[in-house]
């Protein structure tokens, strides 16, 4: 059950849709190099101590931080840690579904045929027509919002998480299928020296900030995802393998993705490796047009893809929901809407930022930019940083030696040192460099 709904909060969008993204803005290899070592050195240590903590406290994530801070004696302020991850749980949740609502959009699109036979010009004209449509943008992102809220209402997360288990392997194999085409059709060879060769000279302070932001994101850490998922983890089952085990997974997805898409954008002059959000609508579409059967094909990857965000979608959620009932006395209904509604409102925002208000920034950002700015530079590697600092130094240490007691004793010393010496500093230079960006850009 903690791998299944774990992996199914990791795994989404951010592997598909913003890994290839960033990696073409950021000029590949280096940032691939960077974004690995971030996962290892940052993600995975972060995501042992949150699984623990979530496992320990048995509750929701608000409430179980505020258990253990006040066990080890701290200050009532350390609460509202817990707040920020709402907070930024609705940011993301609010962005999330607007691009979840592009590959709704899609899958009638390639059904339809739209696609058969485009060249990469009529491709990005459809993307686009689509992206001028508000009411239609609109439509989609609600449909995806009553999706989520619609789950985590009727408390079927398991059932999603049943149905996680068999859509993700078939996720893996048309993935798979994907790469093969891409690999006969495209420049396959072209792909695998951006994604793999490290040009250093590409990378610069601010992708280096961009790869940690992201590791966080892709493995849904800082806002309480996987501390909600760790209270359910059994006793006695090791952390270290299974954290390791979903980490891989992940992180597999997205270099598949990114290898399955820059071959056909290389293969095609017209499309732009550092398009930015819309590099997966544009170019992928271009593929299933040209395959054979590519309707079929077309129209079950944006369905696997969406079922991708959903399952992560939910988990974006469900700490919040539960905070609600359990503190505010809400029902689960009631929560449901209401954080449904303040997600959905705050995604107008990211709707209108690709058209009405597209020459509307705050500094550098559209509302979009701000909203995954905030989340992905500020409020993550800040959650991050105080779980890193609250289990590396002011646990006692007692506690997550006996969470942790099945582990390897080496590997044990070694990820208490980590978090200890290297996760803090590292988050801490990239907030404040976000921090001071977000001045900047402001200003
Ligand atoms: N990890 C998911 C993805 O890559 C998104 C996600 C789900 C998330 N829950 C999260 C991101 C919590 C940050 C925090 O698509």
């Amino acid at each position: 059950m903690f791998i299944m709904a774990a992996t199914g909060s990791a795994v989404g969008l951010g592997n598909i849709w913003k890994f290839p993204y960033i990696t073409g803005e950021n000029g590949g290899g280096a940032f691939v190099l960077v974004y690995l070592v971030c996962i290892l050195l940052l993600g995975i240590p972060v995501m042992v101590a949150e699984v623990m903590l979530g496992r320990r406290g048995r509750q929701s994530p608000i409430s179980t931080m505020r258990q253990l801070t006040s066990e080890a004696g701290l200050h009532g302020f350390w609460n509202s840690i817990g707040w920020l991850g709402v907070i930024a749980g609705l940011f993301i949740l609010s962005f999330y579904s607007v691009i979840a609502g592009w590959a709704l959009a899609y899958i009638p699109e390639m059904g339809k045929g739209t696609f058969q036979g485009v060249d990469p010009i009529e491709s990005q004209l459809f993307f686009d027509t689509l992206l001028a449509d508000k009411a239609r943008l609109i439509g989609w992102q609600s449909l995806f919002m009553l999706m989520t809220v619609g789950v985590v209402t009727c408390g079927v997360v398991r059932g999603l998480g049943a149905a996680v288990r068999i859509l993700m392997p078939l996720l893996f194999v048309l993935l798979l299928a994907m790469l093969v085409f891409a690999y006969r059709e495209g420049d396959f060879a072209a792909a695998i020296k951006f994604l793999f060769w490290p040009d250093f000279s590409a990378l610069t302070g601010r992708s280096i900030l961009e790869a940690l932001g992201h590791s966080f994101f892709t493995l849904s850490l800082g806002m309480g995802s996987i501390m909600a998922y760790g209270a359910y983890m059994p006793v006695g089952t090791s952390i270290g393998k299974t954290v390791l085990t979903i980490a891989l997974l992940d992180v597999v997805v997205a270099l598949m993705a990114g290898m399955a898409i820059f071959p056909i954008v290389f293969a095609h002059p017209g499309i732009n490796p550092a398009a930015g959000p819309e590099l997966l609508f544009v170019s992928l579409p271009v593929v299933f047009g040209a395959m054979p059967g590519g309707l079929a094909v077309g129209m079950l990857f944006f369905i696997l893809v969406t079922i991708a965000a959903w399952s992560s979608a939910i988990s974006l959620i469900e700490p919040a929901v539960a905070w609600l009932i359990e503190k505010r006395g809400f029902n689960r209904f009631t929560a449901n809407i209401v954080l449904g509604f303040i997600a959905w409102t705050l995604g107008i925002g990211t709707v209108l930022s690709f058209n009405d208000w597209a020459g509307f920034t705050l500094g550098d950002f559209t509302f979009f930019g701000a909203m995954d700015f905030l989340t992905s530079r500020i409020m993550l590697p800040l959650t991050g940083l105080f779980v890193a600092i609250f289990v590396g130094w002011v646990m006692p240490r007692a506690t997550p030696q006996s969470e942790l007691d099945g582990e390897d004793s080496l590997m044990f010393s070694l990820w208490l040192w980590v978090l200890r010496y290297i996760c803090p500093p590292a988050i801490g230079v990239v907030l404040l460099v976000g921090l001071y960006d977000t001045f900047t850009a402001a200003g």
